[in-house]
């Protein structure tokens, strides 16, 4: 097992990476004296997976529990689910010691996160992560939140969690296009922080994608350690360090909502806002080509889409120029100067952006 901490000022807690860990959990948990009665908020289809994998370790520790699930997918973050469970862990909770345990994807995590930081003004919650994209990214950082039928992540709230156990052998069950997910945002650590990384991504891919244990534990352990060490750093989003996280989401974020959070999966669409933060670094005269190029190359070899071809750019202009940094006159990009160094720059004129963003629609018979 590798052990990531994330320092904070208050509530530091370690990421647990491992393979084949889930049996362990439970005497981690009690070594942490959050609680005696776990509230497992989970979704059938991880349930049927490995809800019964995490339920016999936390027995077996002594804990008692309770399983709450919500329907599969992004509609599941919402005000009625998070109430509904809410409502349900009010009426369970007599005479406990509750803590909540996140097991799931993103969607989960952001949710059961958001359950737990509200219900008594908060109680514990550990992350058990179970998609690629999770353990690289969402579960970590502490960032919990439930959509509105407005806007994604309206509500929420910084709460971290008590720990973030990955366990890789879980990915073992996921589609290939939700592993594809994952790395996406893998390579986007390798880009802003780590030239080590990416090269390792692009040296094992054939083995990242065939899911091989040891190389997935070193990634996700990798990417984990450099969340952290972003995090711990800002932890709130005030000081604009975390701000590199978001590198490739805004446009990433345009064409998730330009195509109505239906056409791309998350990674995806972040592959794609790369590719074009990469372009307008290039049109800036950030990046050279052959830099630019290896990012392009990385993302065709793994197989994360080339082309928007789901939306239209008009549709993820205006989504951009709605955005509230746009609003206020000053969009905010973080651009690549070469692989491991990014750097934000603000009040980029909408030509470059659109015709970088145009780039991408153009469509290779
Ligand atoms: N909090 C953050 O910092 C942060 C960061 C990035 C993304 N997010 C959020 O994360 C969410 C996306 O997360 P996601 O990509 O993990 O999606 P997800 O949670 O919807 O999971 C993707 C799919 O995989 C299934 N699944 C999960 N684990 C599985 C397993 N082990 N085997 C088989 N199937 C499995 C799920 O049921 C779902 O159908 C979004 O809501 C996004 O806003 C949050
Ligand atoms: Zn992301």
């Amino acid at each position: 097992m590798q052990k990531v901490t994330l320092k904070l000022k208050e509530n530091s807690y370690d990421i647990v990476v491992g393979n084949n860990t889930m049996p362990k959990l439970g005497a981690y948990l009690r070594s942490l004296n959050i609680g005696n009665d776990a509230i497992m908020i989970t979704n059938p289809v991880v349930k049927k997976f490995h809800g019964k994998a995490v339920e016999t370790s936390l027995k077996k520790s002594g804990f008692s529990v309770k399983v709450f699930e919500v329907p599969d997918g992004e509609k599941s973050k919402s005000a009625k689910h998070a109430f509904e469970l809410i409502g349900k862990i009010a009426v369970y909770d007599c005479f406990k010691r509750p803590f909540i345990v996140a097991l799931g994807g993103g969607v989960i995590g952001d949710l059961a996160g958001y359950v737990a930081s509200t219900y008594k003004r908060g109680i514990p919650y550990v992350q058990v992560p179970t998609t690629f994209l999770a353990q690289v990214d969402s579960s970590i950082g502490g960032k919990v939140a439930i959509d509105l039928p407005v806007g994604k992540n309206l509500v929420g709230a910084f709460y971290q969690p008590k720990v973030v156990w990955s366990d890789v052998a879980t990915l073992l069950t996921l589609d290939k296009r939700q592993v594809l997910n994952g790395f996406a945002e893998a390579v986007k650590y390798g880009i802003i922080k780590d030239k080590k990384l990416f090269d390792h991504i692009l040296e094992n891919k054939k083995k990242l994608i065939e899911l091989d244990a040891n190389v997935l534990a070193d990634v996700v352990s990798e990417c984990s350690r450099i969340k952290a060490e972003v995090v711990s750093k800002d932890e709130k989003e005030t000081k604009g360090i975390r701000t590199i996280l978001n590198f490739g989401h805004t446009v990433g974020h345009a064409v998730e909502a330009a195509g109505n959070y239906h056409g791309y999966h998350h990674g995806e669409a972040v592959a794609l806002g790369m590719r074009a933060a990469v372009e307008i670094s290039f049109k800036l005269g950030l990046v050279s080509q052959k830099n630019a190029d290896l990012v392009n190359d990385v993302l065709n070899e793994i197989g994360l889409p080339q082309f928007i071809q789901k939306c239209k750019l008009s549709d993820i202009m205006r989504v951009m120029k709605h955005d509230k940094k746009f609003i206020s006159g000053k969009n905010r990009f973080v651009l690549m100067q070469s692989v491991g160094k990014v750097k934000v720059v603000e009040g980029i004129s909408i030509d470059v952006i659109s015709s970088a963003v145009k780039k991408l629609m153009i469509i290779k018979r």
